[in-house]
């Protein structure tokens, strides 16, 4: 683990981290700027802010997401930055990389950088720049190397604001590790908030206590204020690294960080996997919809008429990994087609349906 280098090599499963954060920014900067006058993107564990191999780190690409970004209500909202890192040389680092890269700061943003544990921060800094937005949306990336610097209690205070989100890396391979060795039993209590990890811990299936522990973990999440916690696990080939955790107090995050995920997935050599639906490798140029059609049937089964509006939140929400853009063509008109099952369509405005489509104002029953 790089814990003492200032600069490491860039690997897989990063670059996927990144450049999931760079599409879902762009979404984030490109909708929130149209409606809200503040920004403020916080990277608690910033790093230097480059890797070895040049590629940049993740506070880079938040700015470049915003620097490059097409949309003019982006250039004139003022968007304020906060770096983070306990480490002073990486920190000093990541600053000269800033302004060696970006000549000219925009005037509509601001950055500062500190040289904290996250955990101080979160009081010192965080919590009164949130306080200062009155209302307006934050972005916090919580990106650690191990389990032991990000306390559940922190994550719940910045959650308590309104319509921020997080997006965490969970190293699971470090819990799964040293959950039994007793000097990691309070940093895991802290990571938990409680001590239920421990009875899961003890379930002897790899996968079941996996998903066990990360169930708690999204329990405890959305115990935090969040209202949607959708999680992945990225994989280097057949490896884990680690499950990342994106929570949102809205619906339109859940569906941007999915969409953001599926754009992605087959650019590079990382790989996405999902709890629900291990089998399902979004990394391939055809991916498996089946489990997206059986989601469908058996949330409309004999439910009567049911909203497309309804249909396309539910798909969109943390209970599924798939989104709204998927619905229609992969779901519906396959189950339709396939004429297995009696599907009903109706439309709410009086005008005609054509075969095989769902217009956003119809109906749809299936028996
Ligand atoms: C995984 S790296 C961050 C990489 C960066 N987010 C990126 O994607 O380019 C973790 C960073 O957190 C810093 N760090 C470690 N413990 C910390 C703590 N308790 N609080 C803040 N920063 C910490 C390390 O110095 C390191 O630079």
């Amino acid at each position: 683990m790089p814990t003492k280098r200032k600069l490491w090599p860039m690997d897989g499963h990063t670059a996927g981290k990144h450049l999931v954060l760079r599409v879902y920014l762009n979404a984030w900067f490109g909708i929130l700027s149209n409606r809200f006058d503040q920004l403020l993107f916080v990277d608690g564990f910033a790093g230097p802010g480059e890797y070895k191999t040049g590629e940049d780190g993740s506070p880079l690409v938040a700015l470049k997401a915003v620097i490059e970004h097409t949309h003019s209500k982006v250039q004139s909202t003022k968007i304020r930055y906060i770096f983070i890192d306990c480490d002073k040389a990486r920190l000093e680092h990541l600053q000269a990389k800033v302004f060696a890269e970006i000549d000219d700061i925009p005037p509509n943003i601001r950055i500062d950088f500190f040289c904290e544990t996250f955990e101080k921060a979160t009081d010192k800094h965080i919590i009164p720049a949130q306080e200062g937005l009155l209302g307006n949306p934050c972005f916090i990336m919580i990106d650690p190397f191990g389990v032991n610097q990000t306390p559940l209690n922190a994550i719940t205070k910045i959650m308590s604001f309104p319509r921020t989100e997080v997006y965490i890396s969970l190293m699971y391979e470090f819990i799964n590790r040293f959950k039994k060795q007793p000097e990691f039993e309070s940093s895991l209590n802290m990571l938990f908030g409680c001590t239920d990890w421990q009875k899961h811990s003890q379930i002897d299936d790899k996968e079941a206590r996996k998903k066990e522990l990360y169930k708690l973990y999204k329990n405890k999440l959305k115990e935090s204020c969040a209202k949607q916690v959708v999680h992945f696990d990225l994989y280097n080939g057949n490896k884990l690294k680690y499950g990342v955790f994106f929570a949102t107090q809205n619906i339109l995050g859940s569906q941007k960080i999915k969409e953001a995920i599926w754009k992605v997935v087959p650019k590079g050599d990382f790989a996405f996997r999902s709890e629900n639906n291990p089998q399902l490798n979004i990394n391939i140029e055809k991916p498996n919809f089946e489990p997206l059609q059986e989601i469908l049937i058996s949330y409309l089964k004999d439910r009567g008429f049911v909203s497309i509006k309804e249909i396309l939140e539910y798909i969109d929400s943390d209970s599924t990994e798939f989104h709204r853009g998927h619905v229609k063509a992969n779901g519906l008109k396959v189950i339709e087609n396939k004429g297995e099952l009696a599907v009903s369509v109706k439309r709410t405005l009086n005008k005609p349906r054509r075969a095989l489509t769902y217009p956003d104002d119809c109906l749809i029953m299936i028996e």
